[in-house]
Parts: C-alpha cells; structure tokens; sequence
C-alpha cells in the first residue's frame, strides 16, 4: 500500500502525454504574453494597499529593502519553477513536478495546496476590487445597495463566525463572472485583454513615480530605518523582516504563470523568461514607487486603504489630474490578477483530472476554444461563492501558507530531481545548486514558521479534507494504477 500510495509518474510519460491525448489546450503564448501574464498575475492588491499599511506599521521608508528581500526569496524559487516549467511544461505547474519526484499522494497533497492558494488567492483579489468599485461608486456619488456591499459572514479575533446582515459582496461575484466571460473565450483572447490591462497598470504606475518624484520631501526619508519601538516587528530591522514577509503577498502570481505551460508555444526557453523577467520588473516597480510614496507622504500617515491615491492628495493640485487614473489602474490592474488566478486553478484542476484522481469532466477540452471548460466554469462558481461569503482578512491569511509551502516543495524537488535523474534534459538550469534551492527552501520555512498559529490549523484543516477526497475517489480512479 504504501509503495503504491508514492508510486512516480515517469517523466517521459508526462511529457508524452499531450501527444497522446485529444483535445489538447492551443499553444498560444508567445514569450511577450507569458511576460504580461506574469505582470498581470503579480501586480495587484501588494502594491496599490498592501505596501501602505507595511511602511506605517512595520518598516517606515525602508520597506524598499523588505521588498528587496521578499524579492531574492522570490527570484530564488522562481530560478527552480523556471527549471522545472521548461523541463515538464505542462499545466499541473509544480503538481506535475511533484508528481515525477515524490510520489502520487504527494502530488495530490500539493495539487490540493495549490487549489488552495489559487482560490483564495482570487478570492481575496476580488474582494479587494470591490472595496475599490465601491469607493469609486461612492467618490461619484452613485448609490449602492448595503445588502449587497460586503461579506455575509465575519470571523470575529475571539474566534466567532457571525451573519453581518448583509447578503452578498456583489462586486466581487460581479467581477469573478466577467473575468470567467473572457477565460472562457480562450486563452488567446484572455491572453490579449490581459495585455491591455496590463499596459494599463504598468503605465499608470510609471506615471506615479515620475510625476510623484519632484514632490518629494526628503526629510520624510529620515530616519530611513525608523528606531525600533520594543516588540519584534515594530519597525528597525525586524520591522523591515516583517514587512518582508507582508508584502511577500504582492509577489504571488509568477507561479501561476508556469501553470500556462501548457498551452506556451516554446515553453523550454519562454518559460524561464517569463517567470524571471515579470518578477524583476514587478521589484523594480515596487522598489520604486515604495520610495515615491515614502518620499511624499511620512509613512506614519500611510495606513489606509489606497495609500497611492492619498499620495496624489497629499502632493495637492499639480497632480491632481492623475488621481483618476490612479483608481482605473487599480480596478484594471486587480481584474488581471483574479484573471491569471482564476486560469491557474482551472488548469490544476485540469491536470489532476487527467491524471484521474479528479473525475473526467473537469479535463474536458472545449474542441473550438481548447480551454478546460468545465474546470473553468466550477474554478469560476467555487470562487464567486467564497468571495461572496468571506471578508478579506480571513481569506488572505490562507493564501500565503499554501504558496510557502509550494515553493518550498518545488525548491526541494529541484535537489531530488538532480540526484535522482541527473541526465534529464533541463533547458534552463538553477544556477548554483544546492545553494540557490536550499535558500530559497529555508526563507519560505521561516515566512511559515512566522505565520499565526491558526493559520496552520486550518491549513491542516484543508489537508485532511484533501486526504478525504484522495482515499474516497483518487487513489481508486488514478490511471497510476493501469501502468
Ligand atoms: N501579487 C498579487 C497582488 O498583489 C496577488 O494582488
């Protein structure tokens, strides 16, 4: 039993398969979209909230260097994804790689985790989007029903669920349907729709920091690492380590991207572009309009909920005229992430379907737009439901446990993978194996380790559930066991 539970996909039968198998995904992607998928994965909620409220409470100016740390943990696990998407381009993303190295129970485990991270992840994205509609609606005066303005359940610090009174957060199930509408249109019409909001955003973020750059007053650098005020985390340079795991948020999504290897016209050189070169410029952005903002505003006032926007007010009439934009590029800018999140999950559901540890109507390729259709629609329908239902705080804690943990995964996998089959063909390699792994394994334990304890139980929650399913259908349905 146990030799069968951890019995490996061979890799040659892994990347066979989309020959063998019909209705296959288009390889559609070219390396400039796999790029701007990335960019429209990763910029988002991070940089236009997150990175506020990080500087007023944890960093001060100096949160530029938390994200250049939370960059480097990033970029080292985003070295091994690009080695394993270019060696095993398929659209399980690190499913499939755990499946070839650790086992079936493993890659279930760790499919389980990404349908995790990717849900909640969307989640969360949409539920922000609709605080952002909902304050443009507001700053243009157009009324908007109560009811249906926010989550119907709370989960109050002493540990109650408690009904808020209110039905549905609206906007945020508006706005998963409209993203499905275009997902479900094919992959090259998301494809080119997130490339639109993706100039979008990066435009209106350039914008911030050139224009923003000449009302700077210097002296709200000093001092650059504010004195730390007693408690672990509260500003000096553990504050600068927590801010590093905060906004570590504003990351996430490069991964997704390697779950679009499927469907990538030459994965084997694209990939590694992609992966590597969306998260460099998305550093270089944050870097920048982290020291913009800083440089405007004194961090002390900059927790709220759209610090950029309270920049422009604050440098007052010169810059009013981008103040529009702004809130447009955050609109457009987080439809983009809930787009790349969303085509994430239907392509995990995808694989593990084809594999038949999921049932067979979820890997059923639509045969004119060649996209899972019926893993879309059920990925559209499970996050409209818990965006509906769930306030942000308790939906985003979940998402950064479940990526810690998948990239800790495929960081060790690299090292398996190495010694078990040194002589694979691998067109990108990690540079300096073991280090590169091994750090990149060790940052995100320590992110874990830091993360609240009830976060962990309900990840181990999430497990057992995943387990459940495993024993009740997969481990009996697996086409593992025909071989
Ligand atoms: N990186 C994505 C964001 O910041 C998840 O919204």
């Amino acid at each position: 039993m146990i030799k069968r539970l951890f019995k490996k996909k061979d890799i040659s039968d892994v990347l066979n398969e989309p020959e063998e198998n019909k209705g296959e995904l288009k390889r559609n992607l070219s390396a400039a979209n796999l790029i701007a998928l990335g960019i429209g994965a990763i910029v988002g909620t991070g940089i236009f909230v997150i990175t506020g409220q990080a500087a007023a409470m944890y960093a001060g100016p100096a949160l530029t260097i938390s994200f250049l740390i939370s960059a480097l943990g990033c970029v080292m696990a985003g070295l091994c994804y690009a080695e394993f998407a270019a060696m095993i381009p398929t659209s399980g993303g690190v499913y499939s790689y755990s499946y070839t190295t650790m086992g079936e129970i493993l890659a279930w485990f760790v499919g389980w985790i990404l349908v995790l991270e990717y849900l909640f992840a969307c989640s969360s994205v949409a539920v922000g989007w609709s605080g952002y509609m909902l304050s443009l609606l507001h700053g243009w005066g157009i009324p908007f029903p109560e009811q249906l303005a926010g989550a119907t359940f709370d989960h109050l610090p002493d540990g109650r669920w408690v009904w808020t009174g209110r039905m549905i957060n609206f906007p945020a199930v508006f706005i998963i349907g409209v993203v499905s509408a275009f997902l479900i249109g094919g992959i090259k019409q998301s494809a080119i729709v997130n490339n639109i909001i993706v100039v979008i955003k990066v435009s209106v973020i350039l914008l911030f920091i050139a224009f923003g750059l000449s009302y700077v007053d210097t002296s709200n650098w000093t001092p650059y690492i504010p004195e730390n005020t007693g408690g672990f985390g509260n500003f000096g340079w553990t504050g600068i380590l927590r801010g590093a795991a905060v906004v570590f948020f504003a990351y996430l999504g490069f991964d997704a991207l390697s779950t679009t290897a499927g469907e990538a016209r030459n994965p084997q050189k694209d990939m590694p572009k992609g992966i590597l070169i969306s998260l460099l410029i998305c550093a270089f952005l944050y870097v920048s309009v982290t020291t913009v903002l800083t440089g405007i505003v004194n961090y002390k006032e900059l927790n709220v909920d759209a610090p950029i926007a309270l920049a422009i007010d604050h440098a007052g009439e010169g810059l009013a005229w981008l103040s529009p934009f702004i809130k447009l590029g955050a609109i457009a800018g987080l439809s983009s992430v809930i787009l790349v999140m969303m085509l994430g999950q239907s392509r995990i559901y995808y694989s593990i379907s084809k594999d038949g540890l999921l049932p067979e109507l979820f890997s059923k390729v639509h045969d004119k737009r060649g996209i899972p259709q019926n893993a879309t629609l059920f990925a559209s329908v499970a996050t409209a439901l818990i965006a509906g239902l769930f306030p942000l705080h308790v939906l985003s804690e979940l998402v950064s446990i479940g990526t810690l943990t998948a990239f800790t995964i495929v960081c060790i996998s690299i090292l398996i993978l190495r010694k078990t089959q040194p002589h694979l063909k691998r067109p990108f390699k990690t540079p300096f194996v073991p280090f590169v792994p091994l750090l990149g394994a060790v940052i995100c334990i320590a992110q874990m380790i830091a993360l609240p304890w009830d976060t962990w139980v309900r990840l181990i929650g999430w497990t057992v559930l995943g387990f459940i399913i495993y024993f009740a259908y997969g481990l009996k349905h697996s086409k593992l066991n025909d071989k």
